[in-house]
């Protein structure tokens, strides 16, 4: 496609209103009016290529902005864009994030065609785990009610009772008839799962593999300290995925969903949010007027995600850009995934 001059300028102001108040990328990238020039072209034929293929654009808010603000149809948390990938009744799903979501996508949306941009978008947690270690896990543990994390791969959703998400773990397995859980595959999750019930008087028994997220387990306490120090009135926002210490030296603790809610609802100046730098990201274009210090991190695997590879998957996608799944783990796994909706709190 060849865009005129006309149109070209015009998505490039598109593009600069929300990008120029993105500056918080510790690769030292920035968006300015050249820059959102040189990408112009490419999220016009993005656009236009949805239409084309009737293609909808899922995109976590942890990928490069110019995907979430330039071509994204739908931008939010894991639990958000599974609902998106259950609702769409679009012929393609691109999955801008990593491919465990993507898998997620195909397990609700299963006459789709779900690409994902780029197939080494792994995760550390959902690579820690496969099916035949849970299936071992189990057997250990045969009275359990087997909790997974929706950072997981499809064949351990297929392995589970129940999935969860950042946003809705605590209610769900509080809510949960069984005294024993098997939680996999976050340790330190399931470790401020612990803690929380333990808050709420919920008397349960919390097991737990050993994964980690690479982002979330180097915060430390240290860090919100030494950010306490300099910045008075600061509130600390983390994520489930940060180590107990870290949680419990929060003032919030939540989903990247409710993390992005809670700061735009708070009257504070400053913020540290210890999560992904895309998050921070969002925030500089949603609530312009608050500040932000240093702290965020990138995930190597959100950042593999790029304008031309989500183009290059929606033109004409490779074998390794197509998700596939056997249908009976594909079914299993709905089973998992659709229990998590209707034990999810409603507001
Ligand atoms: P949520 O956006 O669902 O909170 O998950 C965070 C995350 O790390 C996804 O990989
Ligand atoms: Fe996985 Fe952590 Fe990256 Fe999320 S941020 S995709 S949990 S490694």
């Amino acid at each position: 496609m060849i865009a005129t001059a006309d149109a070209i300028e015009l998505e490039t102001d598109r593009l600069l209103r929300s990008l120029m108040h993105v500056d918080c990328d510790p690769r030292g990238k920035t968006w300015n009016y050249e820059t959102c020039r040189a990408i112009a072209p490419l999220t016009l034929e993005i656009n236009q290529l949805k239409q084309e293929k009737d293609a909808v654009i899922l995109a976590h808010s942890y990928v490069e902005p110019e995907i979430i603000y330039g071509v994204a149809d739908f931008r939010g948390d894991s639990y958000f864009l599974s609902m998106k990938a259950r609702e769409a009744r679009a012929k393609v799903i691109v999955f801008a994030g990593v491919v465990f979501m993507a898998e997620t996508a195909k397990i609700l949306s299963p006459d789709a065609t779900v690409v994902v941009p780029d197939r080494g978008s792994g995760c550390s947690l959902a690579d820690s785990l496969t099916g035949a270690q849970l299936r071992e896990l189990k057997a250990l543990y045969p009275d359990a009610t087997v909790v997974c994390y929706i950072n997981s791969t499809a064949e351990v959703k297929a392995e589970s009772d129940v999935c969860v998400t950042s946003g809705n773990v605590y209610h769900i397995v509080e809510h949960l008839p069984a005294k024993r859980i098997l939680f996999v595959p976050d340790r330190l999750m399931g470790q401020n799962l612990r803690e929380e019930l333990r808050r709420r008087g919920v008397d349960k028994e919390i097991i737990t593999s050993d994964g980690t997220c690479m982002v979330h387990d180097q915060f430390t306490p240290d860090d919100i300290a030494a950010a306490r120090h300099r910045y008075p009135g600061l509130k600390v926002v983390s994520h489930p995925e940060c180590p107990p210490e870290v949680a419990e030296v929060s003032d919030f603790v939540g989903s990247t969903g409710a993390m992005m809610k809670y700061v735009k609802t708070t009257g504070a100046p400053y913020y540290l949010m210890l999560t992904e730098c895309g998050l921070v990201g969002r925030l500089q274009v949603e609530s312009p007027e608050k500040e932000f210090i240093g702290g965020c991190r990138l995930c190597p695997y959100m950042k593999l995600n790029s304008l031309e590879k989500v183009r290059d998957a929606l033109r004409a996608p490779r074998p390794d850009q197509i998700v596939t799944l056997d249908e009976d783990m594909r079914r299993r796994a709905a089973r998992c995934i659709e229990r998590m909706f209707e034990l999810s709190p409603t507001d």
